[in-house]
């Protein structure tokens, strides 16, 4: 395996993507450090989605490389992206609407006891002090997602990726259709993951959620990373302006 510098969690580099004729990535570096979190930002359709799923193995890129703690990885599917400690947080995707919360924390790395029965009382149990340590309080264990409000299931998705002790979390537009007073609560779990020492990729197209959240922020436009700014170094504005002059000149 090939070995580099360590101060990365996880490093992209001169990644490509083609959906058919579709050119969605161009040679894209890209990196986050350990405990980092990195704001992805840029106009629709500029790779931002394509970009984090190839690191979540939900796409596979056709030329580059990744490299996670230093060492050269493939990625093939979401499965090895969770080995490797990878989790992803969508707003619609990531939970499994009809099951309970319990399950949906445990999905497919469920507490066995012997004769491989799932045990329900450590599975509820831990599920419910996983919520707790995310400052959330829900019924019971047993109430299916498709109950919860959008910010509650965010914070159903973060509690998974705390209780695995996810080395990055990816979070695409968690902030997409929710409250003012739900935006808050993603927000306040997000802040939770940097205290535990989480690197986080937040993509937003909201840069008053990018700037108040991210330390770094990757600004795309057409397949390319057009700019790579420090939170001292710019303001929201300063944001605003990067992404609509990446867009021009990207054309
Ligand atoms: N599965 C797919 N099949 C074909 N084309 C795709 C697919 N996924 C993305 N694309 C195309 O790739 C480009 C990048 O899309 P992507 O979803 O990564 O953009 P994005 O930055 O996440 O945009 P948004 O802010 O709107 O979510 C777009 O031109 C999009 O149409
Ligand atoms: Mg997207």
């Amino acid at each position: 395996m090939e070995r580099e510098n360590n101060d990365f969690l996880v490093r992209m580099v001169n990644i490509h993507k083609w959906f058919g004729r579709v050119y969605a990535l161009r040679g894209v570096d890209f990196e986050v450090r350990r405990g980092e979190t990195v704001g992805l930002i840029g106009d629709n359709g500029a790779g931002k989605s394509t970009l984090i799923k190839i690191l979540s193995g939900y796409h596979h890129a056709d030329q580059g490389e990744i490299y996670f703690e230093g060492q050269r990885v493939s990625i093939r599917s979401p499965r090895d992206a969770r080995g490797l400690g990878i989790e992803t947080v969508y707003q619609e995707q990531a939970l499994a609407p009809n099951l309970s919360i319990s399950r949906n924390i445990f999905m497919g790395r469920e507490p066995l006891r012997r004769l491989g029965l799932i045990d329900k009382k450590v599975m509820d149990e831990e599920s419910m002090q996983a919520l707790a340590n995310l400052g959330l309080k829900l019924r019971s264990p047993d109430v299916p997602v498709v109950t919860l409000s959008g910010g509650e299931r965010q914070g159903v998705a973060i509690a998974r990726a705390l209780h695995f002790k996810a080395k990055l979390v990816i979070l695409d537009e968690p902030t997409v259709a929710l409250s003012v007073k739900e935006v808050e609560e993603v927000l306040e779990f997000i802040r939770q993951l940097q205290r535990e020492k989480v690197s986080v990729i937040f993509i937003t197209h909201n840069l008053y959620h990018a700037f108040d959240i991210a330390e770094r922020f990757v600004v795309m436009a057409r397949g390319k990373k057009m700019a790579d700014v420090k939170k001292e170094d710019t303001s929201p504005q300063g944001l605003s302006d990067l992404v609509l002059k990446s867009a021009f000149v990207a054309e």
